[in-house]
């Protein structure tokens, strides 16, 4: 079972647009697909799942869409913070907050602040976010510590970087989903994707229910993951 699973959720326009219905409509129809993702989360053990639901490139879509999106963005927390609270699911958004509308930013925090002391599913949502944003925050703040004293260039490694991060408590992705068909990572998680297992399905993402999800999963489970050893080499340590 992955520790972690990541997921690209595409297909929401394509899904409404080949039923006849406004893009707005897949949007919609999306939120169930999270429902069905989180709990099947929980059943199975996962310990944190992280959703892609706004790119920072994704502000160049026409305003009508950028607006249902930021919409259906506030009610859907409005409506599962509860129900997030009750299946003990600790909320943490990712991204860059200083673009949303102060209205939006303080319902993120409200939520988050409601599901912090929950535990048994991290549920991280992307919003804003962008691979490429958090490798240059972190850079920043690095560069500020040096800056000021704090540390040395010496201290800079990998370990340093990651720890500057959106969530540097929580583990790799060890299992990184995209839907809809297409077969690129968008920008999504690029450092901390370094050795994350693809799965590509071509569902659309209202399409993706509790047995695409467990696909994905038993596919994982099948894959051998040698993280630069050999396959010999993984098979003796599995064997001891
Ligand atoms: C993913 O679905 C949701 C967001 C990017 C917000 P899309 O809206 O990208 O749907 P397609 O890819 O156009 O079908
Ligand atoms: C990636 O999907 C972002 C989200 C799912 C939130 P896009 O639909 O924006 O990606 P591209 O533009 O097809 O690469
Ligand atoms: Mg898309």
């Amino acid at each position: 079972m992955p520790e972690h699973v990541a997921i690209i959720m595409d297909g929401n326009g394509r899904w409404a647009r080949q039923r006849g219905l406004p893009r707005s409509a897949g949007h919609r129809a999306g939120a169930k697909s999270v429902r069905a993702v989180v709990e099947e989360s929980l059943r199975c053990g996962v310990g944190v799942l992280t959703l892609f639901a706004f790119s920072s490139e994704n502000w160049r879509r026409p305003p009508s869409e950028v607006n249902v999106l930021m919409e259906l963005f506030m009610s859907t927390l409005q409506a599962e913070v509860k129900r997030l609270v009750e299946h003990d699911v600790r909320l943490r958004i990712i991204g860059d907050m200083s673009a949303f509308s102060p209205r939006l930013q303080g319902q993120f925090m409200d939520a988050q602040r409601a599901t912090e002391h929950n535990s048994r599913l991290i549920l991280q949502v992307a919003a804003n976010y962008g691979g490429r944003w958090d490798i240059t925050q972190a850079t920043r703040a690095i560069a500020v510590e040096v800056a000021e004293g704090r540390m040395r260039v010496d201290d800079i490694d990998e370990t340093a970087i990651s720890a500057r991060l959106s969530f540097p408590d929580a583990p790799d992705p060890d299992l990184f989903i995209r839907t809809g068909g297409e077969k690129r990572i968008s920008n999504f998680l690029l450092w901390q994707s370094a050795y994350a297992e693809l799965y590509f399905s071509d569902l659309m993402w209202p399409e993706f229910d509790t047995d695409a999800f467990n696909a994905a999963l038993s596919d994982f489970a099948r894959r051998q993951r040698r993280f630069g050893l050999t396959g010999e080499q993984i098979a003796s340590r599995v064997a001891t």
